[in-house]
């Protein structure tokens, strides 16, 4: 199994491209299914992720072809032939719960697995069952399957209350209101950049769609949709990954395409701990000097605020603050698992609940890790980069499914790091 060897305390300085977004592309591909004319998405991610979705709609009977290296996706729903989410892929990725709702909108049934239990947090899809329940959806769960079946004539629009903030629930609603009789509209929805640029994709293939962005969305159902060619819109997760890592090492380092509305609550956490960002022609450049940082809170909370999807990599950097930090996990409840790992490299963090508290250290040293999920190993692999001595990530495959190419970019900014096979 692959491991990832960083050898740290090396300052970084250069320049690192950032790619296209998983979770806009997840939620993008399953947009196929809503038509039988051609989708191309430019601009996507090279990711185990993607290859799983992929695998889930070719089981469905769609065509999707990577071409260009992988960064474009060429797909067809013109020869769908099944509405059955097999258990065996989705038990992969969560994610591939976010076909249901297209498929219900064009086909009128679908049968998706349950995704089952995940690392962070229980992660139930009720919402997504309420909000197509709305639209007059029967659903029945059976066997460890979600069997859906819309009213005769389709979907019909209907307003959704979200009781609290789903990306995924309103990714799926969205899509299936696109091709439902009458309006939607999704009240407190959720606001990600991702929900944006899937709306922007879903209004070339022909939506009526309003309010993307903000916490109320409205959808005036058509009768059916076109094809589309969409760039998928640059990984603030990514992004924020990479602008950490000169943070956490020291020197300087721009991020090609970086766009600091994508990533606004956390640069302004990052920047109150001491670290330079600027906004420059072609992205942003991030760079520390020798001082020590300084300690910040953080609470996760949905767009706009501070992404849970960066709070283990945050963890990382404040692990050497001057000071104590208090983070706050407000989006899952189990999404602390990186802490004993930074601990076993010296760090100093209580958990209680969903409050961690860091003390900041000099100084982590390196040692062998584990990874538990794909947010939390890249905050080991960040760990290593400032360390004394060398760190040893285990069970990279958690990694993959998120990072493309994450040695090769590191390593050209001067980071000591590889890819060894255990
Ligand atoms: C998306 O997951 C992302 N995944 C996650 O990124 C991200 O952490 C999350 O949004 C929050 O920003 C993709 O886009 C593929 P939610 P999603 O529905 O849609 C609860 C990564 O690292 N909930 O907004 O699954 C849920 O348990 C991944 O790239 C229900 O209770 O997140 C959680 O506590 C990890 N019932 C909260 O809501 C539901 O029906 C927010 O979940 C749905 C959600």
């Amino acid at each position: 199994m692959d491991a990832i060897l960083v050898r740290g305390g090396t300052e970084l300085n250069g320049t690192i491209p950032i790619a296209g977004a998983k979770n806009a592309c997840l939620t993008l591909m399953p947009a196929t299914l809503l038509t039988d004319e051609p989708l191309t998405l430019t601009n996507a991610p090279r990711l185990s992720d993607i290859r799983t979705m992929t695998q889930l709609l070719q089981s469905l009977g769609a065509e999707v072809q990577s071409l260009q290296g992988g960064q474009v996706l060429a797909l067809s729903s013109h020869d769908v032939t099944s509405q059955r989410a097999e258990y065996d892929i989705v038990r992969k990725m969560r994610a591939s719960v976010l076909v249901l709702g297209p498929l219900l909108a064009r086909f009128g049934r679908a049968e998706v697995s349950l995704p089952g239990g995940c690392a962070i947090g229980a992660r139930p899809v009720d919402l997504h069952l309420r909000a197509l329940e709305a639209m007059g959806a029967e659903m029945d769960l059976r066997e460890g399957y979600i069997h859906a079946r819309a009213p005769a004539g389709g979907l019909r629009g209907a307003t959704v209350d979200f009781p609290f903030v789903s990306v995924g629930a309103t990714e799926n609603a969205l899509m299936a209101a696109t091709l439902a009789r009458g309006t939607t509209v999704l009240r407190n929805a959720a606001r990600e950049p991702e929900i944006v640029d899937l709306a922007q994709c879903l209004r070339r293939m022909g939506a009526r769609i309003s309010g993307e962005g903000s916490d109320t969305i409205e959808i005036e159902g058509v009768a059916a949709l076109g094809g589309a060619t969409h760039r998928v819109v640059l990984d603030r997760i990514e992004l924020g990954t990479y602008m950490l890592a000169p943070a956490i090492a020291g020197g300087s380092v721009e991020l090609a395409g970086g766009r600091i509305d994508l990533v606004a609550a956390f640069a302004e956490k990052l920047a109150a701990t001491g670290v330079e960002i600027a906004e420059t022609a072609t992205g942003l450049r991030v760079s520390r000097g020798p001082e020590r940082i300084r300690p910040v809170d953080v609470a996760t909370a949905p767009f706009p605020g501070f992404p849970t999807d960066l709070q283990a990599q945050m963890m990382a950097h404040l692990a050497t603050a001057s000071g104590v930090s208090v983070l706050e996990e407000r989006i899952f409840e189990n999404r602390f698992m990186h802490a004993p790992e930074l601990a076993r490299m010296g760090a100093r963090i209580e958990v209680q609940g969903g409050t961690a508290r860091v003390q900041g250290v000099e100084r982590l040293r390196g040692a062998p890790v584990m990874a538990t999920d794909l947010r939390a190993s890249v905050s080991l692999i960040l760990a290593g980069l400032a360390a004394e001595g060398e760190t040893l990530v285990k069970r990279v495959y958690h990694l993959d499914r998120g990072y493309e190419r994450l040695e090769a970019k590191l390593g050209a900014v001067g980071a000591r790091i590889e890819r060894v096979s255990e």
